[in-house]
């Protein structure tokens, strides 16, 4: 057989099973076999990348990212980002066309999004609609175009945010025409009104500082909206995958569910692992580094929570929600600070985070709280199946070549992170400072070495990434068991 790289020496590491003395035979960004000792019939054209007994992960697959976004805050660009994810391991990334409430067909805005990324990724893309204003035309006729025609096979819904949030009613409706069609469902899972009510008070009572954010967002709010999501989608019998879930409440919740077999999954970020809300208080305003929603909790009750929701499968992906806005913007001016005092109210939502989910995932793996097949799991196998991305997730003969090699034990300096170090287009990380024992060494997208950390570093290009058109989810859908005798249509 001839190969253009035979990857020696590693650890290959799938959701199941790791593969220990064998080697990964590449050709034309495919994975061709996995065999012992392989040999290039063309050695001369073959380039071999020893691994030196580390961790073969697939390349990461991050669901859940903001670029170039209209109505979301998005500092880094498609060139910016993606290059950053490369650097972190990623190598594809599902970012959100969003419906604004005036459009009345979701057919351009694809095309409008679709172009935006075009010839601009370092990795591999493909995109979720957000739907912001469900007319019958759109969900019936609209979606099944999407589906079919640009694989787009997943929505994002929103149960806050003024200029996003759907009716219960409007959720009940598209939950109709997604189970139909196969669609993933996401849903943003925060009681509005609650919110709402607390920061009017707030701000009636002088309560502006970033850290009133945390205050206006408790987990009680995420925890209702979580069950009011589960209930509606039970009804429907439609699957749905809860975003950025940041309580120990909500999972409890969504386990409880998961335990009566309903098709309810989840999704949870780097935040609300290593970050309390105590890093939205500090002087000078650098509390509005940590603002995103929903907020860090309270106490390591939580942390800890979202780490065994790993562990015991209520999460089902590990996603950045790469939201970032420069700290300092035009002039040295700060967002959220109006007339000199600070309005949490106007602090952008969200972070930046593609560069480092996959080394702040690997962290637990390192202190036994994840094992790497958890890992796996969530950063890279199950993203792939949830949203149909049927050519990546996993080190198998036929997978495109995406992989993230990682440094074998004691092999790196460990080193405390600096912003610097990272290859977005945002002045700050949340994570500065933190010690750091292992990260990507080298990222392949489709058998193309991008990321080379010991020698050039960032070596891919832009442009390199594709389109990824999905097929549908692969996980279980729905059941045909329904609450009563009452069946939604169909
Ligand atoms: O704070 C966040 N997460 N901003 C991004 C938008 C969202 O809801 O995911
Ligand atoms: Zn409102
Ligand atoms: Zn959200
Ligand atoms: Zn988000």
């Amino acid at each position: 057989m001839e190969f253009d790289l035979i990857v020696r020496n590693g650890i290959i590491v799938n959701p199941t099973d790791r593969i220990v003395g064998q080697d990964v035979g590449i050709k034309d960004g495919v994975i061709l076999c996995i065999g012992s000792n392989l040999q290039s019939a063309n050695p001369a054209n073959t380039r071999i990348l020893d691994c030196e007994g580390a961790f073969i992960t697939p390349g990461g697959i991050d669901t859940h990212v903001h670029l170039e976004q209209w109505n979301t805050p998005t500092g880094d660009t498609w060139v910016t980002g993606t290059r950053s994810a490369i650097c972190g391991g990623t190598t594809t990334v599902v970012a959100f066309a969003s419906q604004n409430r005036e459009h009345d067909t979701v057919l351009p805005i694809v095309e409008e999004y679709g172009a935006l990324a075009q010839g601009r990724s370092y990795c591999d893309y493909a995109y979720h609609l957000i739907l912001t204003n469900p007319t019958k035309k759109i969900i019936e006729e609209e979606l099944p175009i999407l589906v079919k025609e640009k694989g787009i096979t997943s929505v994002k819904l929103y149960m806050t945010y003024d200029p996003l949030k759907l009716a219960d009613r409007q959720i009940l409706d598209i939950m109709v025409a997604t189970r139909k069609l196969g669609v993933t469902t996401m849903v943003h899972a925060e009681n509005h009104d609650m919110i709402a009510f607390i920061i009017e008070t707030l701000l009636e009572r002088g309560m502006t500082e970033p850290y009133h954010h945390a205050v206006s967002r408790p987990s009680i709010a995420e925890a209702e909206a979580t069950f009011r999501a589960i209930s509606m989608a039970e009804l429907m019998d439609t699957p749905i995958l809860l975003v950025h879930i940041s309580s120990q409440n909500s999972a409890r919740t969504i386990r409880d569910a998961q335990t009566r077999l309903l098709p309810i999954y989840a999704e949870t970020c780097p935040q609300y692992l290593w970050l309390l809300s105590d890093r939205l208080k500090g002087d000078n305003f650098e509390g509005a580094k940590a603002v995103c929603s929903p907020p860090p909790r309270d106490s390591a009750e939580d942390t800890d929570a979202i780490w065994r929701g790993i562990a015991n499968g209520t999460f089902t992906t590990f996603s950045s929600d790469h939201a970032a806005t420069k700290f300092y913007t035009e002039g040295g001016k700060r967002l959220g600070i109006i007339d000199g005092k600070p309005l949490f109210t106007k602090i952008p939502n969200g972070l930046p985070g593609l560069e480092t989910r996959l080394p702040l995932l690997f962290k637990g793996v390192e202190e036994g709280r994840i094992t790497i097949h958890d890992f796996v799991r969530v950063a890279c196998s199950n993203p792939a199946k949830l949203y149909g991305l049927s050519r990546k997730g996993a080190i198998l003969p036929g997978k495109d070549a995406d992989l993230c090699i990682w440094y074998p034990d004691g092999k790196m300096e460990p080193f405390q992170l600096d912003n610097s170090m990272l290859h977005h287009d945002i002045d700050y990380t949340p994570y500065e400072g933190m010690t750091f024992k292992n990260w990507p060494r080298y990222t392949l997208l489709r058998g193309q070495v991008v990321w080379d950390r010991d020698n050039k570093g960032l070596v891919g290009n832009v442009g390199d990434g594709k389109y990824n058109k999905r097929t549908a989810s692969t996980l279980p859908g729905p059941r045909s068991v329904f609450v009563n005798e009452w069946r939604p249509p169909m």
